[in-house]
């Protein structure tokens, strides 16, 4: 059975948040002092496992493995070999902050990790540290150039467009992926329910920069159906390619193919839904065709879209909570 909802959306990609901790403040998304997350009801390798498999049944092809910042468990080699060899998964991709890239790029890679986005909102180290409280931008270039050059892993670098930070920037990412197979997405700043002042100051829409890269030769390019929401382009002189994510964009929710379960076993029907539904109760024995059909049942209560433009944030306080 496919995992579908009333608008005839099909789910087929993952993303399983594996934790809510995050070494990393980004002043957008956990500004505000102690980590408060619970690391003891993050979900356990059987757990983990029982989740993939339902979803992988059920038609998903591709796992993202997400947080807040997923390399702080310290099993997460295992959790990346537990996805892989789930059949039915073709692809394995995790979304990270990179500061543990450079140091285990190729434990992941052996564990069968098949893609990487990386945050960085910004190429200079001081604007960086504004941004996320961290002065690991060198090590996290390092490890993205050293993936690069392995060619593993694909890879793409996250930049949160940011009136006061780094939206003068693009000059120096265009350059950046000049010479270098990286796919460079900028995404609009979202609201949540923790960042409403910050968001009025910095969120500035994709629009322009979309404008300026269609007429200076960008063309856009199809995505495959397990492709997350971003818009690509491509330019014969640059190897690397751009994208833009633009949740505030009309129609945005029209092909959601993604269904979120956070580190706590909640299936999140979107990034802004008013309310979850918790598995863990199904995650309990091997019974992935029970889950399924839960599954599929609470799926029909999906909305067609969020309310981000109506200022509605649903029960998401910031997007650690969920992953992105
Ligand atoms: P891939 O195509 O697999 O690389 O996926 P992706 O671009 O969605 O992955 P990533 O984790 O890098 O997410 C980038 C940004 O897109 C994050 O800020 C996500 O929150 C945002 N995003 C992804 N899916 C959705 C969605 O369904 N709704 C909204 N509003 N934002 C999303
Ligand atoms: N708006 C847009 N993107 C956000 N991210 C985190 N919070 C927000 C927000 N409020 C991004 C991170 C990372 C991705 C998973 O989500 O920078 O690239
Ligand atoms: Fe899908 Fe919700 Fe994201 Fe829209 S906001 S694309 S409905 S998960």
């Amino acid at each position: 059975m496919l995992l579908t909802d009333k608008y005839s959306r099909r789910f087929n990609y993952l993303r399983l948040s594996i934790t809510e901790s995050c070494n990393f403040r980004c002043n957008y998304c956990l500004p505000n002092g102690p980590d408060c997350s619970s690391r003891k009801e993050e979900l356990t390798l059987a757990e983990i496992q029982r989740v993939v498999t339902a979803f992988a049944m059920a038609g998903t092809k591709k796992v993202r493995i997400t947080g807040g910042e997923p390399a702080l468990r310290k099993d997460l080699t295992d959790i990346i070999r537990i996805c892989k060899q789930t059949p039915g998964i073709e692809q394995v991709a995790m979304t990270t902050n990179g500061y543990r890239l450079e140091r285990d790029h190729d434990a992941w890679v052996e564990a069968g990790l098949d893609a990487i986005n990386v945050s960085a909102d910004s190429l200079n180290p001081g604007t960086f540290q504004m941004i996320t409280g961290d002065s690991r931008l060198p090590s996290i270039m390092r490890g993205i150039n050293q993936a690069l050059e392995k060619g593993r892993l694909k890879v793409k670098i996250n930049a949160v467009l940011l009136r006061d930070y780094n939206a003068s920037e693009l000059p120096e990412f265009l350059q950046y992926i000049k010479e270098k197979n990286v796919s460079l997405r900028f995404i609009e700043l979202m609201q949540t329910g923790d960042n409403r002042a910050y968001y009025k100051r910095n969120h500035v829409s994709g629009q322009s920069v979309k404008e300026h890269l269609l007429a200076n030769g960008w063309e856009q390019i199809e995505r495959p159906i397990t492709a997350g929401p971003a818009q690509e382009f491509s330019h014969p002189d640059y190897q690397g390619h751009m994208g833009l994510i633009m949740p505030y964009s009309k129609d945005f929710c029209d092909d959601c193919n993604r269904l979120r379960v956070s580190s706590r076993g909640q299936l999140f029907m979107c990034l802004f839904a008013e309310q979850h539904n918790n598995l863990r109760d199904y995650l309990q024995e091997d019974n992935p065709e029970a889950l399924i059909d839960h599954m599929q049942q609470v799926l029909q209560g999906k909305a067609a879209s969020h309310y981000l433009h109506e200022e509605f944030t649903g029960s998401t306080r910031h997007l650690a909570m969920i992953g992105g």
